[in-house]
């Protein structure tokens, strides 16, 4: 049988699983000095015969991945699964890529004054959405694919729906929050055949990384 496959969302997830996983005692050189190969073999060493094969993929493609179990399990942020959903589990919290979604509008201005109707721009129209449903208001949604911030600048939006980390973008733009709508983190996800057909293996990973997880978490 082949080794476990791991859909691992690139860019700023990336770092911290690969540190993760070499915590745990995995061998992640591929992943260190991948050049552009998209699958990469980890193993571990005696002390963990724990091996993986780790795709890199693009966020909400991790969940298509999963979901059609050509991979057993993927590493994903909570935005991206409140946002497109899927048929997976959602098995642990791995606790860093921490942030939240929040509405924010130009600092100064009242986003929920008036009657008359709003306009948000927003990378997650479902999350935004189901955030003015649970309010009763009737919001216009528009999608924007990157650097939402700049809608409310070019007078296209009255406010976003963003995720915040730092703060910094909004604060260096002008602009606040004007309420959290919930926290965000990166998630272990399975495909549900897998998690029958493969259980012990599935399961002494994801106790491998949330054990490691709990230690990082104590020493900082
Ligand atoms: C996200 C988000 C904000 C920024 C917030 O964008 O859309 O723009 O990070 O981070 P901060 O609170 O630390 O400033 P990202 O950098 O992921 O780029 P993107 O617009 O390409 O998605």
């Amino acid at each position: 049988m082949r080794p476990l496959r791991m859909a691992l969302t690139k860019g700023r997830l990336e770092k911290s699983t690969v540190a993760l996983l070499e915590n745990t005692g995995m061998n992640c050189e591929s992943l260190r000095e991948k050049g552009r190969r998209l699958i990469l073999p980890v193993s571990g060493g005696t002390e963990n015969p724990a091996k993986l094969q780790v795709v890199l993929s693009k966020a909400p493609d991790v969940l298509t991945y999963v979901e059609h179990g050509v991979c057993e399990l993927g590493v994903v942020g909570k935005d991206v699964i409140q946002e497109h959903g899927g048929r997976f589990f959602e098995i642990l919290d791995l606790g860093f890529g921490k942030c939240g979604f929040a509405l924010a509008c130009p600092k100064g201005t009242d986003f929920f004054h008036g009657y008359q109707s709003k306009t948000v721009a927003t990378k997650y129209p479902n999350v935004a959405r189901r955030f003015f449903e649970s309010k009763a208001m009737d919001v216009r949604i528009i999608k924007i694919e990157g650097s939402v911030e700049l809608a409310p600048l070019l007078g296209l939006a009255d406010g976003i729906v963003d995720i915040v980390e730092t703060g910094a973008t909004l604060r260096e733009n002008g602009l606040e929050v004007v309420e959290r709508i919930s926290e965000i983190s990166a998630r272990l996800i399975v495909n549900p055949a897998a998690m029958k057909l493969r259980k012990r293996e599935i399961e002494e990973l994801a106790a491998r990384l949330e054990q490691e997880g709990k230690r990082e978490e104590a020493v900082t």
